[in-house]
């Protein structure tokens, strides 16, 4: 099966750290080897964030510092570029176009940032919609997908269910608020709506989650599973 896997960049490179970084180039060689065509999305995690930070006391504008965040997300990307080894394409793709051309020809592609004025949520999102993938995985720092931020409100519960349009509606207050931390971002939501993308988001801290939840759908994190889709992704049902 096709399957588009975002990788936020604070799980792919906490402080930089290699073994992190070899254990989702290994979960990406164990997906491909098992039959998936792959499209791995990273962010910038830490390093975007202190970049973004000093620009913004250099008074850089938005566009600016957002570009600066895309440089990292490309960085990140040839970091795991450089962990796969084989069996990727050789340089972060930077266009939807691009990318798909490395899927079709079997290679995994790994992308950072595309435009400013969004984040790799919406990236991964859009080379889902563009691949025409059966499966979108986030792997974040959040274990899914709650009724409210739960950094903020003491009552917010996590759910292991919902549809496309219960993500949005969830997403639209988190991602207006300020400092706010929505677990994908809202551009990402109208996304996965508007295609019907089967989507799970869970804890990347452990990169082997993220096969298990593509190889059997086993994970503890949350299904966005779009209304009338009652079957589970083929590969699921086949094995
Ligand atoms: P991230 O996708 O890592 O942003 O991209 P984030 O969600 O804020 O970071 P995490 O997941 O909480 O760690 C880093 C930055 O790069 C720019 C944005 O400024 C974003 O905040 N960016 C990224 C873009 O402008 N366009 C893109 O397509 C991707």
């Amino acid at each position: 099966m096709r399957v588009v896997v975002s990788i936020g960049g604070s799980v792919l490179a906490p402080g930089l750290d290699p073994e992190r970084v070899e254990g989702f180039a290994d979960a990406l060689h164990e997906l491909s080897d098992e039959g998936c065509e792959l499209g791995a999305v990273v962010g910038g995690g830490s390093v975007a964030r202190q970049y973004i930070q000093a620009a913004r006391e250099l008074s850089a504008n938005e566009f600016q510092l957002d570009e600066l965040g895309i440089g990292v997300t490309r960085l990140n990307a040839r970091l795991l570029i450089a962990a796969m080894g084989y069996g990727v394409q050789r340089t972060p793709a930077t266009t939807y176009e691009e990318a798909g051309e490395a899927v079709r020809r079997g290679d995994t592609t790994v992308m950072g940032g595309v435009t400013p004025g969004q984040t790799t949520d919406a990236v991964a999102a859009a080379l889902a919609e563009y691949v025409d993938a059966e499966l979108l995985v986030f792997a974040t720092s959040a274990d899914g997908v709650y009724t409210a931020d739960p950094e903020t409100d003491d009552g917010a519960e996590q759910l292991s269910q919902l549809t496309p349009a219960e993500l949005v509606d969830i997403i639209a207050p988190m991602d207006r608020g300020a400092g706010a931390s929505a677990p994908v971002d809202l551009l990402a939501a109208k996304l996965i709506e508007r295609s019907g993308l089967r989507t799970i988001v869970l804890d990347g801290t452990n990169p082997e989650a993220v096969v298990d939840a593509v190889l059997h759908g086993e994970h503890t994190g949350t299904d966005i599973v779009p209304t009338g889709d009652a079957n589970e992704p083929t590969y699921w049902t086949q094995r």
